[in-house]
């Protein structure tokens, strides 16, 4: 990564994470009646325990292409790493994937319990509904209900819960490269999708400039997925903060277990260049996704 570019990251990293803090307190809004201090406590955990935050700095960064100031992008970013986080403490279940170890430290079922980690993932996908419903999010309900329902079709049957269901079922299935494709697009790309498409969407992007950011979040979603299966091969459980080798002992289907290092490593650079061309059109100003395109395609943790 150069310089400038990991120096940028790092510091909307820092505002992402004072954001989040402040987000999950035991402090109650409007209508609530009590927050439990272990579930406040446990939500916590899962959230603001060094994740890299790579999806609410693409919210930030496409919504700045177009003119949205990080004020204006940054709660709507934090309603989806709360969606996401809660994606792990799920996915990191004994029923589903039987992790100890993430983001470096034990998984919310670890260092609580089954019910409490299941619980805590439920109030996470509640609270970023609740975030982006909220006119501090946007001022304008049809923009916030624009981004309620994106979101709600990118988290849910038609995308990653329906990913996270077809990823169950290829353990057992031995899918081809197109159903990997489809399962990594929904489990993992369409929360990045979203990620983009709602910083055009906050930006007040064209339909046009929207739906190009869409493309540009779809190809970088499924390349972080293949990056992800190809760290799974050739990282540490150090430098990933999680437990590696799990795929092929889980039986998961991937693109590297189907074509090995290699070809995986190939096809991260075809990734990488119809990124480069969805970015075209917006000459040096998207420097920043250019090099966010990169850092998804060769980073090692
Ligand atoms: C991990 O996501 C799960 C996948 C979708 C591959 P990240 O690699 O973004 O995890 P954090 O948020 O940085 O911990
Ligand atoms: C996780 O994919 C995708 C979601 C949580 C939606 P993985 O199961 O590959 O993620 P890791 O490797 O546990 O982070
Ligand atoms: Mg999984
Ligand atoms: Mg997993
Ligand atoms: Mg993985």
């Amino acid at each position: 990564m150069p310089l400038d570019f990991q120096d940028h990251f790092s510091k909307t990293v820092s505002l992402i994470d004072v954001e989040l803090d402040r987000l999950l307190t035991p402090k109650l809004n409007a209508g609530e009646i009590e927050r439990p201090s272990n579930l406040v406590k446990a939500m916590r955990h899962g959230v603001l325990n060094g994740g890299k935050r790579l999806r609410p700095f693409l919210v930030i960064e496409v919504g700045a292409l177009f003119g949205a100031s990080t004020n204006e992008t940054l709660l709507c970013g934090c309603a989806l790493e709360c969606l996401h986080s809660y994606s792990l403490v799920h996915d990191d279940l004994p029923a589903m994937d039987d992790d100890d170890l993430r983001r470096g430290l034990p998984t919310v079922h670890k260092a609580f319990d089954e019910a409490t980690a299941i619980l805590a993932g439920d109030a996470l996908l509640t609270v970023a509904f609740d975030i982006l419903s909220s006119p501090k999010c946007h001022p304008a309900a049809d923009v916030r209900c624009e981004l309620v329902s994106l979101l709600a079709r990118a988290a849910g049957q038609g995308g990653m819960i329906g990913g996270q269901v077809l990823d169950i079922e290829a353990e057992t299935s031995a899918p081809d490269a197109h159903e990997i494709r489809i399962l990594q697009s929904m489990k993992t790309g369409a929360l990045i999708r979203f990620a983009c498409e709602a910083g055009a969407v906050l930006g007040g992007a064209s339909k046009e400039e929207r739906q190009n950011m869409a493309d540009f979040g779809k190809t970088i979603g499924l390349a972080f997925q293949l990056a992800d299966d190809l760290l799974d091969v050739t990282s540490s459980s150090e430098d990933m903060g999680k437990r590696v080798g799990k795929d092929a002992e889980q039986g998961k289907g991937t693109l590297v277990g189907l074509y090995g290092i290699e070809k995986t490593r190939s096809l991260l650079n075809e990734s990488l260049n119809e990124a480069e061309v969805l970015l075209r059109p917006f000459g040096d100003e998207a420097d920043i996704l250019r090099q966010t395109a990169r850092f998804v395609v060769e980073r090692s943790n």
